[in-house]
């Protein structure tokens, strides 16, 4: 092969996810040592905030005694047995019921895996298996939305809608067919309202399927609130249009709520905050606060009665994972679940929430360099702008995402960038207390000023 050398000496032997190969080589990997509470330790002793839950996740705080009990004691107890063909274990039982109760409406049952990525690609195919049950074999494509972020394998980096994920593999395939982001502040035109600009979405909505045509599309994918592309938060009335959208046309609507779900939004799940009701549903990060990888996919009753006259046809529901339905991790998100309720967190991430929220509008709604504050609960961005009063974006080759994201660690903080939206996401665990908020302002304000202003 006639591939050139890099001349880069070699000190790392890991991919790291998401991470430039080059850039790691050069400056090294930043070693995570131990964690606590909302802290955590990085390899040189610096103690920061840990303003992002890990990667949205660590929903209770670090090093949680009653997880660490939980895991010991399943091992122990039960440390690992399948659950295909039937076998099942308590902990997944119990999990399973508490969940369904606690779903959106009409949500009945629950398929278990191991990362969110999965949870997506198991409803993908579930989709098709429902069409192709019901004599439509035809549906097979699903439509997803630039900016959204469903994972990394080859159907969920197909789904994802941001370019990054696509360029190197060729992706995405083609079952996948991307419709606009629904970014009001980015995308709106000069003096459309908020109304205005959702019907125009509704309306390339609706080209779209007639373009595709509504006899070859079995599903439509969204998050409720998106998380990676940007914590874009849905302009008004725009769920209650893509689901009578979906509805008319016989696209079943899946809501992604890896990231939204188990209380981030200061609500159980973000569907119901928004008035969806979802023919199937993905969560996982939270189910077991980050300590145990697992995702849990929903699906209606409607869908479950076709699969089970698939299921007379072909036997077997054929799909699965070694580690589905896992009694550690089962266990551990039971613990997880009881915690949540004996500490209120879905309540404390409401109201906190609104502080944080509060706070940062008051502090940086002003300044020159921010256009907005989105977000909801404890999920929040912060849009850096080259001058927000003309509304310029900022070149986003210069990357002052990363640098702010920087400026923040030095101070004490971890703060995550979104190079693609130029923005800054904070999506703190939901134990937070006001005066940590008041602490994380006070770093994002300097942050940003030392590298914009300073
Ligand atoms: C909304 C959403 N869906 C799916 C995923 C994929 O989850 P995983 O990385 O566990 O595969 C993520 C990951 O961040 C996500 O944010």
């Amino acid at each position: 092969m006639n591939i050139p050398a890099t001349g880069l000496e070699r000190k790392q032997n890991i991919l790291h996810p998401a991470t430039s190969i080059i850039e790691l080589e050069r400056s090294g990997a930043r070693k995570v040592k131990q964690a606590h509470g909302i802290y955590i330790q990085d390899g040189e002793g610096n103690q920061v905030i840990d303003g992002i839950a890990g990667l949205w996740c660590s929903n209770l705080g670090h090093g949680r005694k009653e997880i660490a009990y939980t895991m010991a004691q399943a091992a122990q107890e039960l440390d690992y047995f399948h659950t295909f063909n039937g076998h099942t274990n308590q902990a997944q039982e119990i999990l399973a019921e508490r969940l369904i109760a606690m779903a959106p409406k009409g949500l009945s049952q629950v398929f278990f895996g191991c990362s969110g990525s999965d949870a997506n690609d198991t409803l993908v195919k579930i989709a098709w298996q429902y069409q192709i049950t019901r004599g439509k074999p035809q549906k097979r494509k699903i439509i997803s939305r630039w900016q959204a972020y469903h994972g990394t394998s080859i159907s969920t980096a197909s789904l994802t809608g941001l370019k990054g994920f696509h360029k190197a593999f060729a992706l995405p395939l083609d079952f996948v067919i991307h419709t606009d982001c629904p970014f009001y502040y980015a995308n709106a035109q000069h003096e459309e309202s908020e109304l205005q600009y959702t019907e125009r979405l509704l309306s390339n909505l609706r080209a779209l399927i007639e373009k595709e045509g509504a006899e070859n599309i079995a599903a439509f994918i969204g998050e409720p609130i998106m998380g990676a592309g940007g914590v874009v938060t849905p302009p008004e009335g725009y769920w209650q249009g893509v689901q009578k959208i979906c509805r008319e046309n016989d696209i079943l609507l899946i809501a992604d709520e890896v990231v939204s779900g188990f209380g981030r939004i200061g609500e159980n799940f973000a569907s119901d905050f928004y008035g969806i009701q979802p023919d199937m549903m993905t969560t996982a990060k939270g189910i077991t606060a980050g300590t145990f990888p697992m995702s849990a996919a929903f699906i209606a009753d409607h869908i479950y009665e076709v699969l089970t006259l698939a299921s007379k046809e072909l036997g077997g529901f054929s799909h699965g994972y070694t580690y589905s339905g896992h009694p550690i991790g089962a266990a551990v998100a039971n613990t997880v679940l009881d915690v949540m309720q004996q500490e209120c967190i879905t309540e404390n991430a409401a109201k906190t929430g609104s502080y944080l929220h509060a706070s940062l509008n008051q502090a940086l709604a002003s300044h020159p360099h921010v256009g907005e504050i989105r977000g909801q609960g404890l999920l929040a961005a912060v849009q850096l702008m080259e001058c927000a009063n003309s509304k310029q974006f900022l070149d986003p080759t210069k990357k002052l995402a990363a640098k702010v994201s920087q400026a923040c660690y030095e101070r004490g903080l971890i703060i995550r960038p979104l190079p693609s939206v130029n923005s800054l996401a904070l999506s703190p665990p939901l134990i937070l207390n006001r005066n940590q908020v008041d602490r994380i302002v006070e770093i994002v304000v300097q942050g940003i000023n030392s590298v914009f202003i300073e």
